[in-house]
């Protein structure tokens, strides 16, 4: 996709963070924005930014662990402006727990957020991007936790790699009939967002996690708390997202130092070696 203007595009997460970058990007290409989030007050702080700068904006509440406002989404979308060019499948969640610590419900919350919500956005928004024919993009965000595994959050990494796998079988299935539809996955390191605090996003049907974190545990939070503090401004990310869209590319590895914590994991595997313990995030 090298066109933008007058096109459409829905990001979910839009209220803080990467997706409210990368749907401010998206105005400043002169789209037309689909902003959508559970955190309705920020939400409307998104919107009006994006107002300002005389864009077309819409704001949809919207759970997107729900299949249902999912479809809403959709919906809504093509009832005011007719089509879906740009899918960002961003919003995201991490929560801290040794693997054997996190309860069901926090496994539900996570894997809800992170990977059925792309697999619901993948279901409902890819056939109309087929439909339309015209050359269409989704991004999905994956993590450096997609492509490693980071200790102290299990959760966040299945989901994550979920992400990876799902995007790289869509980018295969896409192929296979020859659409005009492309795809990527983005995995980013560190970015300055609220993503630290993603508790506050957490619903009552997803009952609070009762356990106390070690002071190991803590320790390991403080440090990627400051590790995201110290991180990537989030509209740098927005633009390399779009530098990808624009030429295709798949692979959206905004931090090139993370790689070296890929190269070594997969060394791992193809050596059978025991995983060697690395920290991307
Ligand atoms: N910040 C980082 O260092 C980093 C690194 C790698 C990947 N990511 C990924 O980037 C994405 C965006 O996160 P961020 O870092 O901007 O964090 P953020 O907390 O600033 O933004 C996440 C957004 O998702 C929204 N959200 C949470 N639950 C939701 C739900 N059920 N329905 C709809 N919206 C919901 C939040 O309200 C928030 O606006 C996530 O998928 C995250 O995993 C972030």
């Amino acid at each position: 996709m090298k066109e933008f203007r007058n096109k459409t595009a829905v990001v979910t997460g839009a209220a803080s963070g990467i997706g409210r970058a990368i749907a401010k990007h998206c105005a400043g290409e002169g789209m037309n924005v689909v902003i959508s989030d559970i955190e309705i007050e920020s939400l409307r702080n998104t919107e009006e930014e994006i107002k300002a700068t005389g864009a077309s904006v819409l704001p949809v509440a919207t759970d997107v662990s729900k299949l249902k406002d999912i479809e809403a989404l959709a919906e809504k979308t093509i009832e005011k402006f007719g089509s879906v060019d740009l899918l960002f499948n961003n919003a995201g969640v991490v929560l801290h727990a040794s693997t054997w610590e996190n309860t069901i419900s926090d496994w539900e919350w996570v894997l809800g957020v992170n990977l059925w919500a792309v697999i619901y956005g993948i279901k409902t928004f890819t056939p109309i991007m087929i439909k339309q024919g015209t050359p269409c993009h989704i991004v999905n965000t994956g993590s450096t936790g997609g492509i490693t595994s980071n200790p102290g959050i299990s959760a966040y990494n299945v989901s994550k790699h979920g992400v990876v796998t799902l995007s790289e079988t869509l980018f295969y299935d896409l192929q296979a009939i020859e659409s005009k539809v492309n795809v990527s996955v983005l995995c980013p390191g560190a970015v300055d967002t609220n993503l630290m605090n993603s508790n506050r996003n957490r619903r009552n049907r997803y009952t609070k996690p009762e356990i106390e974190l070690t002071e190991e545990e803590k320790e390991l939070k403080e440090t990627r708390d400051r590790y995201l503090k110290d991180g990537m401004p989030p509209e740098k990310v927005a633009e390399e997202v779009f530098n990808a869209i624009r030429n295709e590319k798949f692979y959206i590895l905004t931090h090139p130092d993370i790689k070296e914590f890929v190269r070594s994991r997969m060394e791992d595997i193809l050596l059978e070696r025991n995983p060697s313990g690395v920290d991307a995030v």
